[in-house]
């Protein structure tokens, strides 16, 4: 364990933990957009900015992705922190204007978000989808295109895979913006514009899951395809 200091209050953390980590252990609200707490921290949005006191020198830093050191001072509310957030906000709903996950985060940083007109469903470059089908759904179907130099957040630059797709809509969930869209009807889905075959539960008879995300815990489990044939709710 390490000691740091989060506004003033003296605390313990867990060695190599993140900041952010221990001011939600402490229930400070910081504001996130990439952020996930079962993935990796990727620091895309800058939306969660902290100060911390290096060498005695107050320096802004992301707190999703900064490890804790001891003796680590930290503000999270003073007013370069909140000037800081709220520049990244208003930078973001003016790429975004219509993106309802933009707006909602810049209006609670004070930004004027003024209705517009249309339903936008920007893609932000968060970066959870990618992270999600790489460390959770073990696919890696979705990575970014043009990654370092040149990457340019005013475009969509996510790549998709269609032969590494499983169809499992995981990115569909995490996406907070809405730019996945995934549509299920019937014995079909469609993701990433590519067409699944569901399969339908023996028991019940509801399509519940594409036959290659089946195929594909059957692969990595050794478990029997047909064993796997039943929904959640007829097991
Ligand atoms: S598609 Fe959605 S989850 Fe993926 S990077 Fe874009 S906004 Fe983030
Ligand atoms: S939540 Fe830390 S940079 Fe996005």
């Amino acid at each position: 364990m390490v000691t740091i200091v989060i506004d003033g209050r003296k605390v313990k953390a867990k060695e190599n933990s993140t900041i952010l980590e221990n001011t939600q252990e402490l229930n400070i609200d910081i504001p996130t957009l990439c952020f996930h707490n079962d993935l990796s921290s990727f620091g895309a949005c800058r939306l969660c900015m902290v100060e911390v006191n290096t060498n005695g020198k107050w320096q802004l830093a992301t707190s999703c992705n900064t490890p804790v050191e001891d003796g680590m001072e930290i503000r999270t509310d003073s007013d370069r922190v909140q000037e800081s957030r709220k520049l990244t906000a208003e930078l973001l709903y003016y790429k975004y204007p219509t993106t309802e996950a933009v707006r909602e985060v810049a209006r609670k940083l004070g930004v004027q978000t003024p209705e517009e007109k249309g339903e936008g469903h920007d893609c932000i470059l968060c970066g959870l989808c990618v992270r999600t089908c790489r460390e959770i759904v073990g696919v890696s179907a979705l990575t970014f295109q043009d990654r370092g130099r040149g990457r340019d957040i005013d475009e969509p630059k996510i790549e998709f895979d269609p032969n590494s797709c499983i169809g499992c809509g995981s990115c569909a969930y995490v996406c907070p913006t809405g730019y996945v869209q995934m549509e299920s009807v019937g014995d079909k889905r469609i993701i990433w514009n590519k067409v699944f075959n569901m399969v339908a539960c023996k028991v019940c008879g509801r399509f519940f899951a594409p036959e290659d995300q089946l195929k594909y815990i059957s692969k990595e489990t050794n478990v029997p395809f047909d064993k796997l044939t039943t929904c959640t709710n007829c097991r």
